[in-house]
């Protein structure tokens, strides 16, 4: 197992420092424009291993040679987001930085999968799809793990419980209209409803919308890493072991929850052919209205991308 990652920032050398701390690959080529940083931070992981005692191999590269024939490529290459920026407004430039890493990746690994993590996170796993032209159940986005993970760290301080009894559901795209789903959540199988009021949980689902932003007012010189990075290599994971995880991702739907020619977060089964199959729920309509319009944000987006040039 060789594993790729673009990006050689926070959320980059936290992603390829827990696959090696997880000896999940044999070989982490952590890639990056700028020189030094990545073979920096590679040789400071790898001689990290003899400590943890991993046999995770790492490389850091400013080219693509060494990525070649990687079995999973994680972009996370491009601007984050400072305090009063949207994910939106990254998307011109972090629009052509995808685009660009995403073809130098797949010239050399075309069989790999591609985790996207960049943002604006929808739009962005649509720019790696349309330029690595693979299949949609090999171009998968990061977001649901993490808005979902967010979700249930919020629950777990408001009821003291163990973040391990919480199941949570976050649909959509990774932006402001996330849609968390409270009908589909629950605390050791106990629906929320039976242990907090309709105030608490709104009062947590709007939390959870603005989880990203949360962090950003505090660092203000960046985004989120940690949890953004544990949430990929979850995915990672599940395809590697094939553990057909069901999973909350940002997919190219074609008619899948109503919904086409758009990437959406939606519950798939991830196993050692990426996407193996998106769980279907029947919505309501509140929660299919909820969706259509999260949707129609990324949509407007990807319509764009050929203003900007980018197809
Ligand atoms: C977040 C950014 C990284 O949600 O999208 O933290």
């Amino acid at each position: 197992m060789k594993i790729t990652v673009i990006g050689a920032g926070n959320v980059g050398a936290t992603t390829a420092q827990r696959i090696a701390y997880q000896e999940l690959a044999q070989e982490v080529v952590l890639v990056d424009v700028a020189e030094g940083i990545p073979q920096g931070k590679a040789l400071d992981m790898y001689e990290t291993m003899p400590v943890v005692g991993s046999d995770t191999r790492l490389v850091g590269t400013n080219t693509y040679e060494e990525t070649a024939n990687s079995d999973i490529v994680i972009i996370t290459a491009g601007l984050a987001r400072k305090p009063g920026m949207s994910r939106d407004d990254l998307l011109a430039t972090n629009a052509k930085i995808v685009k660009s890493c995403a073809e130098q990746a797949v010239a050399v690994s075309p069989n790999a999968f591609f985790i996207i993590v960049s943002n604006p996170l929808d739009v962005m796993t649509y720019v790696a799809l349309k330029a690595t032209g693979l299949p949609k159940n090999k171009v998968i986005g990061m977001a649901g793990v993490l808005d979902a993970a967010r979700y249930r760290a919020f629950i777990s301080m408001e009821l003291n419980v163990s973040v391990e009894d919480i199941n949570a559901f976050v649909l959509g795209g990774h932006g402001d209209s996330m849609v968390p789903l409270p009908r589909f959540t629950t605390v050791a199988g106990i629906p929320i409803s039976e242990l907090m009021s309709q105030e608490r949980i709104d009062a947590i689902v709007h939390r959870t919308r603005n989880g990203g932003i949360e962090i950003v007012n505090h660092l203000k010189t960046g985004s989120a890493y940690y949890a953004p990075s544990a949430s990929a290599v979850l995915m990672a994971e599940s395809i590697i072991k094939n553990k057909n995880r069901i999973l909350p991702c940002a997919i190219m739907l074609e008619g899948e929850y109503k919904l086409n020619n758009v990437v959406c977060g939606v519950p798939v089964k991830l196993g050692k052919n990426g996407v193996e199959q998106v769980v279907q729920i029947t919505l309501s309509d509140a929660e299919q209205a909820e969706l259509n319009a999260s949707a129609a944000d990324v949509s407007e987006n990807i319509a764009k991308l050929s203003a900007l040039g980018i197809f």
